[in-house]
């Protein structure tokens, strides 16, 4: 394959120790990148006095393509959360988080779902106000959710398109359409004239939100695929997080039509970092996530068997899954499984 330009933020805290982790094992697998070394989070406010320089943003523009580490939102200052602030400028408007069990015994065997959530509409848009009433500031407060057709629209197809790439069978269309009829009732109409174009090839159902997160609980295995807007999404991809127990397994996405940003889920790890024993899974299961997007679909699926391999099989486990392997063990156990 030709070598492919990414960028690179290796984030703060554990970060660089579980990014460099993950850059072995995608050499070991033979996927070269053209990485361009750009800085974010605490990093970059030491090296250039902001969270997020020009410079970072020129290199995601141009490269379309992110590997990064957890970023550390400097508190106080009135910095912006850095990952809003990139979602907002790159409009990546699907967030996508898959949930798998890896390690045997826990609470659920057999899940292996998929959250798409929509990452720039609904109830995140901004427009939430207060009201002053006679002598009360605060004395009424109102939000604004602002649903798309065209951004419905777009997740969707995004979710149905996800679907077929990867191998699943049915999306999930979750809404609270009997309430918000006008909201969450374009939503779901807009989503399921979508799945009509894939009738026979990808299922689709429905399911109301607050039946979702019960079902979730009670049965998470009937689930594959799920698309939702924006707050349910949030709220129901922590969910599914806890359901496998551990934010060291849970990879995200971050997909727009001008790039993508794949990143773990959890974030810096400040009472771990620089002690070498933080779980890289998250990261590398990112990484995964950024071989399938540039279709490197085998690379992507032979990363994801050698780490469920090194973990269950081999038993090599960090101390967060109960085990006593240094990060650099792990992320060599995981290498020696690739080139097996
Ligand atoms: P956290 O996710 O960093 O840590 C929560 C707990 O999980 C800690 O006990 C930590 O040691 C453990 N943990 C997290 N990742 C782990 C791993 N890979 N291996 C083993 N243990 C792991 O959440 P916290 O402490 O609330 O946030 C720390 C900083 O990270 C904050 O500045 C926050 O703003 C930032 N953050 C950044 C995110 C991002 O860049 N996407 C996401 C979440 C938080
Ligand atoms: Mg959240």
């Amino acid at each position: 394959m030709s070598i492919r330009e990414a960028t690179l933020i290796q984030g703060d805290g554990i970060g660089p120790e579980i990014t460099q982790a993950t850059l072995q094992v995608l050499d070991a697998l033979g996927m070269q990148f053209d990485w361009d070394e750009q800085f974010g989070g605490m990093a970059a406010v030491e090296k250039a006095g902001t969270p997020l320089p020009n410079a970072t943003l020129d290199s995601i523009r141009h490269t379309k393509l992110c590997l990064k580490g957890p970023l550390t939102t400097p508190v106080g200052g009135g910095y912006r959360s850095v990952n809003v602030a990139l979602r907002q400028e790159f409009d990546l408007y699907a967030n996508v988080r898959p949930t798998k069990t890896i390690v045997p015994g826990g609470r659920y065997e057999h899940v292996d779902l998929v959250i798409i959530r929509e990452n720039t509409e609904g109830l995140y848009v901004g427009l939430d106000h207060t009201f002053k009433i006679g002598g009360d500031r605060r004395a009424l407060a109102q939000a604004m959710s602002i649903v798309t057709r065209e951004g419905s629209e777009r997740i969707a197809r995004y979710a149905f398109e996800y679907a077929k790439t990867h191998g699943r069978k049915k999306v999930t269309i979750v809404h609270k359409a009997n309430i918000l009829k006008a909201t969450s009732g374009l939503f779901l109409e807009v989503a399921r004239r979508v799945a009509e174009q894939y009738a026979g090839a990808i299922a689709c159902d429905d399911k109301i939100v607050d039946n979702t997160a019960m079902q979730l609980v009670i049965k998470p295995e009937q689930f594959d695929v799920i698309v939702t807007t924006n707050l349910f999404g949030d709220i129901l991809s922590d969910e599914a997080a806890g359901l496998v127990g551990g934010l060291g397994l849970a990879p995200g996405a971050n997909i727009g039509t001008h790039a993508a940003i794949f990143e773990p889920v959890h974030g810096s790890a400040p009472d771990i970092a620089g002690k070498g024993i933080a779980n890289p899974s998250a990261q590398m299961l990112a990484a995964a996530m950024m071989l399938d997007h540039i279709g490197e679909l085998e690379a992507g699926q032979r990363l994801r068997c050698a780490i469920e391999a090194t973990i269950v099989t081999d038993n090599v486990r960090t101390p967060d899954l109960g085990g006593r392997a240094a990060t650099a063990e792990f992320a060599h156990a995981v290498v020696k499984r690739v080139r097996a």
